[in-house]
């Protein structure tokens, strides 16, 4: 039994001895392809493979028709629009993701960056605090939750706003849970997005929202690009001078963003919100787990496709 993990952006090395241990502990072999640069060294890695563990790693049809023995992907993270799910049903491959395993990382570097861009930058200048603010969480899963957490420690005012998650369960963790998204948007100076990115959510996050949302605005995407629709940024941007953004994943249009608008954008030089040792033992050892546990005995909880 053969499991690679293929990671463009390596766990820490901790954690690839953890994955090690659980892999080879349970008589199975692990090849390692880190920091590869080509789709091509991806294609001859799999060839005879079966489980994959990888973070946004693309695995779609052609990786998979490259794997003629593979049986499972687990995503070693939370989004998996990374891999192709109709794909994977096709070629009769189970899919899993690994939840709650990288959630407080991508949760505390949402502070750090809402701090920074709340003093200026740190250069030097007078900032505000996040005490007393209102925060919106816009979807309420295992990030939003520690959000939520760390947010209560701050002093801030919390509301969330989940289509899929039931208003006692938000009201249970101590959040004011509000029925429409223009009410979260209207509601909150500060928003932070935990939507993944879907059909339903791409550029769902618009002109329309972020003009609802009160003066000294602060959007904060830790969750994917593709859920903003960057043309309507620039416009909301250009419009009102108080309206910040702070992103892990940096927009196509990143450069433009940070030439009309210094001091008003920040999008980190590469997504790192999981990029802890934390976070990538959690989730690697978890995706090791879950890869062996589905090899050997065929256990496919948080199977995500069907
Ligand atoms: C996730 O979906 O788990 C996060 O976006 C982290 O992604 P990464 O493993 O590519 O850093």
């Amino acid at each position: 039994m053969k499991i690679l993990v293929a990671t463009e952006k390596p766990f820490a090395a901790v954690a690839v001895k953890g994955i090690r241990e659980v892999i080879e502990g349970a008589g199975a072999e692990l090849v390692l392809l880190e920091k590869y640069t080509d789709k091509a060294q991806l294609l001859a890695a799999v060839a005879d493979v079966d489980g994959i563990i990888v973070r946004s790693d693309i695995i779609d049809a052609e990786v998979m028709d490259a794997a003629p023995n593979l049986k499972i992907v687990v995503r070693a993270g939370a989004g998996y629009d990374n891999i192709d799910l109709q794909a994977a049903t096709a070629h009769g491959i189970c899919v899993m993701n690994t939840p709650g395993q990288n959630s407080n990382a991508v949760a505390e570097l949402a502070f750090g960056m809402m701090v920074m861009m709340a003093r200026n930058l740190y250069n030097g200048t007078s900032g505000t605090e996040l005490k007393g603010k209102t925060l919106g969480i816009h979807a309420f899963g295992q990030v939003g939750r520690n959000v939520a957490r760390i947010a209560k420690g701050f002093g801030m005012d919390v509301y969330a706003y989940d289509p899929y998650c039931p208003a006692e369960a938000i009201e249970a963790a101590g959040v004011k849970a509000l029925a429409t998204v223009e009410e979260l948007y209207r509601t909150c100076q500060y928003i932070s997005l935990h939507i993944p990115a879907t059909d339903e959510t791409k550029k769902s996050i618009n002109h329309n929202l972020t003009s609802l949302m009160p003066k000294g605005a602060m959007l904060v995407n830790t969750a994917r690009k593709e859920v903003i629709d960057e043309e309507d940024l620039v416009r909301i941007m250009e419009e009102r001078p108080d309206f910040r953004y702070v992103t892990d994943i940096a927009p196509a249009n990143a450069s433009l963003l940070a030439e009309k608008f210094p001091g008003r954008t920040f999008a980190t030089p590469k997504k790192m919100g999981a990029q802890t040792a934390e976070a990538n033992i959690n989730a690697g050892i978890a995706a090791a787990h879950q890869s062996i546990g589905y090899l050997r005995d065929g256990i496919d909880k948080f199977r995500v496709n069907k």
